[in-house]
């Protein structure tokens, strides 16, 4: 198979929490021309930028790691935002890169394309088989078309199109401002600031009930870097770790390494999400080899850590 190492690969969203670990690992792989650009020098979502982008710097390979992400509250405050933006940044890359000869294309999506219903593990083959969960439904969905566009660039125009579904990241380097972040960093701040302030309560949104699998984003940079190195295939495949945890369980743990003992006040006005989430992981590792291999525990403390380094 042909060494990517010595292409020129652009990868969109690089500055942010999953590109700069990407960026890092390829650097980890002597990959020799990496080329990043922040929002402010390419707006994906602007064609004009893509195609200048596109024409002036010749990239062969496109890693589409940008988009407009966040979690619970953010997607049902801007839903027309995380469809629009996403749907837009994806479609005209994809073909964009297409017309101008890119020899390969990894589409980023998410485990937010999966129905809401579907037999646990979440299995590639299930990924049509219903609506998914409303609160993330906008985002999942934008991203899903990208899935079928890919598919259709490979059937029609031979298009080397690959498509990724990681799971819920997590690690240093999250986003931890309380307006967009996802759950875990959400509840280290909550936590941390409990216990500077010495309030007796945190507040958790929902009931508990709910699991996740959670991906370290070290892993998840890894697995990208692989699929990129050695999957051509038209099917989707799941990014994950594996395991499933409660939501209930996933705070205590972090009251626990946090040093939060007070009590966890429920809001069951504010929605959980998808019931449950876990991924079936066999295909990754079938096609490319991956396999996660952070311990959730090491790499909680590892992103508690670098958290309290920054505040
Ligand atoms: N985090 C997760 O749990 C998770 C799970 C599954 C899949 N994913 C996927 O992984 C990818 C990376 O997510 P992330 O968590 O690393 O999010 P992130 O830190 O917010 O990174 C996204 C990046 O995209 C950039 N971006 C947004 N709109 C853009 C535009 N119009 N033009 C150019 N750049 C733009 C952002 O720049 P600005 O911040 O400057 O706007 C940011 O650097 C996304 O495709 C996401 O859907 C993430």
């Amino acid at each position: 198979m042909e060494d990517l190492r010595e292409k020129r690969i652009w990868l969109t969203g690089g500055t942010g929490f999953l590109g700069r670990a990407v960026v890092a690992e390829l650097q980890r792989q002597q990959f020799k021309n990496i080329l990043v650009t922040a929002h402010e020098e390419v707006d994906v979502s602007d064609v004009e930028q893509i195609r200048r982008f596109l024409a002036d710097e010749h990239p062969q390979a496109v890693v589409h790691l940008a988009a407009v992400v966040g979690g619970i509250g953010a997607n049902r405050e801007r839903p027309a935002e995380f469809f629009y933006e996403n749907m837009m940044m994806g479609t005209q890359l994809l073909h964009e890169s297409y017309k101008s000869g890119v020899e390969k294309f990894v589409t980023i999506g998410t485990v937010c394309a999966y129905p809401k219903f579907v037999p646990i593990p979440f299995k590639e083959e299930n990924l049509w088989d219903g609506y998914p969960e409303e609160t993330n439904a906008p985002y999942g969905l934008a991203k899903k078309m990208l899935l079928v566009q890919g598919q259709a660039y490979r059937q029609q125009y031979g298009f080397n199109s690959i498509y990724l579904l990681p799971v819920n990241l997590y690690g240093p380097g999250d986003n931890f401002d309380p307006a967009s972040s996802h759950v875990i960093p959400a509840l280290i701040k909550k936590c941390l600031e409990a216990v500077e302030s010495g309030s007796e309560t945190v507040e958790v949104w929902g009931d508990g009930s709910p699991t996740r699998e959670f991906l370290y984003v070290e892993d998840a940079a890894r697995g990208i870097v692989a699929a990129l190195r050695y999957y051509n295939g038209a099917e989707p495949v799941n990014l994950g770790s594996g395991m499933e945890i409660s939501t209930r369980a996933l705070i205590e743990l972090i009251a626990e390494h946090t040093g939060f003992t007070g009590k966890l006040i429920w809001d069951t006005t504010k929605p959980n999400g998808q019931p449950r989430r876990c991924l079936d992981i066999s295909r990754a590792e079938r096609e490319f080899g991956f396999r996660a291999t952070t311990d959730f525990r090491e790499g909680l403390k590892h992103t508690i850590d670098w958290y309290k380094t920054r505040v």
